[in-house]
């Protein structure tokens, strides 16, 4: 008796499988929460004889994108194939399809086959960010994992609510070299992230090398706040920032801030000032004393050489022209200034952007208000015509502190605990401002008290998680209990990437 109860028991244990239990597949940890999710049965496995499959040749460099995605912690070769694959092996199959819309995209998991399918190689590459979040965080390690990565089968059919889904990073207050500016575009595509507007120029320095007016970067960009040693990107570091970020579908908005907060082209250039004589270079942290001098044909030589040279080197459609707190200028020369600004822009083939305060201009077609302070500001810009990027300070300022014990990050908007960075909503924020005038959502990070690229990873992760799932999933589908949950798992994949973030209280890492 005993020995047949130890048969058993024997039995039992060699028939316990020796692969975890897979949850349902709506039971995922991805972040954004993808719209629509159907469970089946069973799981796909991804093993030693794996293949990635592209089904057009265009498909190839995703593929190979993914192969070096999940090589290292698998261990496994991950052979690329065209249509000649072997039937009986895994395969991850990517393929075109017409039926998505530009950024969707779906998956399809069955037991040998999981399939991702969009009618664009964005569309494709966030269907393999998604299924990165649906493998065991521990993909993102380096070394191999002593590690099944299963994943449960059934379908994700997933598409934006917004369009425009970004982050700002100001590179004036405090320079970040190219190399931490790739990392943050690399940690932004992981969560849909799809527009990196770069705050280039403020009063503490000028950050981008403009051929025809060398002194901006030679002095203007010479220091920061605090009177470090500043920096700037050439010409060739700005593009190769633009190609990095484009590889990941990241379009990069550089912002030339104007006419205020520009101290370090007034300490560059005499010309630019109505007296005609330079500025000190400034390092401290007040706003508003700035102004170009808005009356002079040289500034719009100036004005015009540097957007010409920016236009030129930039893709994507839009150069943003600042407009905030330009204290210092009288409003009847800065309703005018807008106006030219606008016009030099648009003349070098780019769409405007501009804080929210530019709507007390004349606004052009498709000129866009940036909503960050005043919402009579934002509705005067609808009034006009023009369409909305919701960036409100309360809840979408990255460089706002967590609590009161936080060590970096300022404080005039409020403390933002990561439940207030993800609880609201773009079309319910403020009457009057509707879904139909918003083009999406952006979550600055002002670099005041950011030093380093450790600073800049605490302030802005996890809160521009939350800022990536408030563009991308519907209110309707978005709650703080499921969310949280998800987060923590996004916790671990974030430690395993080196990622310094804040471990809020909130969430039970
Ligand atoms: C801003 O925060 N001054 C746009």
């Amino acid at each position: 008796m005993r020995h047949l109860l130890i048969t058993v028991l024997c039995i039992l244990s060699f028939s316990i499988p020796t692969i975890e239990a897979q949850n349902l597949l709506s039971e995922n940890t991805v972040i954004p929460k993808p719209f629509e999710v159907v469970n089946r049965d069973g799981f796909f496995s991804l093993n030693s004889s794996a293949q990635i499959k592209f089904e057009d040749v265009r498909l190839r460099p995703l593929a190979h994108y993914l192969q070096d995605l999940l090589s290292p912690a698998t261990g496994f070769d991950l052979s690329l194939r065209d249509i000649n694959y072997v039937k009986d092996n895994p395969v991850i199959a990517l393929a075109y399809s017409d039926e998505m819309t530009e950024e969707g995209y779906q998956i399809d998991i069955r037991k040998t086959e999981t399939r991702i399918v969009a009618s664009t190689n964005k569309g494709i590459f966030y269907g393999i960010q998604t299924l990165r979040h649906l493998l065991h965080e521990s993909i993102e390690l380096n070394d191999i994992q002593d590690q099944e990565y299963n994943i449960a089968c059934g379908v994700i059919k997933d598409q934006p609510d917004y369009s425009y889904r970004g982050a700002m990073l100001d590179v004036a207050r405090h320079f970040f070299k190219k190399e931490d500016v790739m990392r943050y575009v690399d940690l932004l595509a992981l969560y849909k992230i799809n527009t990196l507007h770069l705050h280039l120029t403020d009063d503490q320095g000028w950050r981008i090398e403009i051929k025809s007016w060398p002194n901006l970067t030679a002095h203007g960009g010479s220091t920061a706040v605090g009177g470090g040693d500043g920096g700037f990107y050439t010409q060739e570091d700005y593009r190769d920032i633009i190609q990095y970020a484009e590889k990941r579908f990241i379009t990069i908005i550089p912002e030339i801030d104007m006419p205020g907060h520009t101290n370090s082209a007034l300490s560059s250039y005499a010309v630019l000032n109505c007296d005609h004589k330079t500025t000190e270079l400034y390092t401290k942290m007040r706003v508003g004393f700035s102004t170009l001098c808005t009356t002079s044909d040289s500034t719009y030589i100036f004005i015009d050489d540097v957007i010409r040279e920016l236009a030129e080197m930039t893709p994507g459609p839009y150069i943003h022209i600042g407009g905030d707190e330009s204290d210092a200028t009288p409003i009847d020369e800065y309703i005018t200034f807008i106006d030219k600004a606008q016009t030099i822009v648009n003349n070098h083939g780019k769409k405007v952007l501009g804080w929210d305060e530019i709507a007390h201009s004349k606004l052009y077609p498709n000129t866009i208000v940036q909503f960050w302070r005043k919402e009579k500001n934002a509705l005067m810009g609808i009034e006009k015509g023009a369409k909305v990027l919701m960036s409100p300070a309360n809840n979408a300022y990255l460089d706002m502190k967590y609590d009161a014990n936080t060590k970096i990050g300022l404080r005039w908007a409020g403390y933002t605990d990561i439940d207030e960075a993800y609880n609201w909503s773009l079309e319910d924020f403020a009457d009057g401002i509707d879904k139909e005038d918003i083009i999406g959502i952006e979550a600055p990070l002002w670099a005041e008290t950011i030093v380093t690229i450790e600073d800049l990873e605490f302030l802005a992760f996890p809160r521009i998680i939350g800022i990536a799932e408030i563009g991308w999933t519907p209110t309707r589908l978005r709650q703080w209990d499921d969310y949280k949950l998800r987060l923590a798992v996004q916790g671990k994949r974030l430690t395993n990437l080196g990622v310094n973030f804040y471990h809020s209280p909130l969430v039970d890492w």
